[in-house]
């Protein structure tokens, strides 16, 4: 039995799990227990109010399911996860800014040609081209980059929230072609709100805040010897740039689209030449 002070407590603690053999595990606890800690000290939380963040906890762990992660939209709602985006992949590099994955991220996209479309089920907005080249670090071209691309339809929903979209709606996936290039067919992306039917949305309300993110297209663009990129491309002009719900927006992902004339890539996309298109180029880093 032992008798602890305040303070003694969380050394006690630290103490306690530094047990462990693995040296990564205590470093996250102890800074865990001690930033955990000092926050109740700092705040001088009321027995109330740590029942009612229990609750809180609680109701997002039973709000997820396969397709609803409610503790991922918590992460990026508290811009969480884009400090572990800044940790792990600081600016100021030679490759392409990342931006977090989100929660609509689906495994096994289905391949796709270069200039095929993603678009399964039309919502009536005439298509837009995306084109440009992966490249690594000096420059180069990377042939056989691969570019798992999604985004929402008109609905403003991904093909995952919403049953009434083919489940390949607005997703694929795409090699690039020996000089790095590739190009594919979609609708322009709508800004759109993030699920704010559970703990999360009550959350935002609680701080007067909105729950709508600015449009834009997802990608996580990798190569072998290369680090994964995941990012978005931003439609500019977008009213909500300046205000998303989940903080990830970065100037370098922000892009225009504009009428492009180029015959060949017209052809390979079925379209009528000039297009609406935006260009956009993936830099990656070496591992
Ligand atoms: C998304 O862009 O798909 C997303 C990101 C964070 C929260 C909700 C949605
Ligand atoms: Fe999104």
């Amino acid at each position: 039995m032992r008798d602890f002070s305040l303070d003694d407590l969380t050394d006690a603690v630290i103490t306690e799990y530094g047990r462990t053999d693995d040296p990564r595990f205590r470093e996250i606890m102890t800074s865990l227990i001690r930033h955990l800690h000092d926050f109740v000290r700092e705040v001088k939380l009321t027995e109330g109010e740590w029942f009612e963040g229990i609750q809180f906890l609680t109701q997002t762990g039973q709000k997820c399911d396969d397709v609803r992660q409610e503790f991922i939209l918590l992460s990026d709602v508290l811009g969480l996860s884009m400090v572990v985006d800044a940790v792990n992949h600081p600016a100021g590099r030679a490759a392409t800014e990342s931006t977090l994955l989100g929660p609509f991220y689906v495994e096994g996209s289905p391949q796709r040609d270069f200039g095929a479309s993603i678009i399964q089920q039309s919502s009536g907005s005439s298509p837009i081209v995306f084109k440009g080249r992966v490249t690594d670090q000096e420059g180069n071209p990377i042939s056989g980059a691969t570019l798992d691309v999604w985004q929402n339809s008109g609905s403003g929903m991904y093909a995952v929230q919403d049953s009434a979209q083919p489940a390949d709606n607005m997703r694929g996936k795409f090699t690039t072609r020996p000089d790095g290039t590739y190009a594919f067919v979609t609708e322009q992306p709508t800004s759109y709100a993030i699920p704010d039917d559970g703990p999360v949305g009550r959350l935002l309300r609680a701080g007067n805040r909105h729950s709508m993110r600015p449009a834009h297209v997802h990608f996580i663009v990798s190569a072998p010897e290369h680090e994964a990129l995941t990012t978005h491309v931003f439609m500019a002009g977008d009213p909500y740039l300046d205000s998303d719900a989940v903080f990830a927006t970065k100037d370098a992902l922000v892009a225009d689209v504009k009428d492009l004339d180029d015959a060949q890539t017209a052809e390979a996309c079925g379209l009528d030449n000039p297009f609406p298109c935006i260009e956009f180029d993936f830099g990656l880093m070496r591992q």
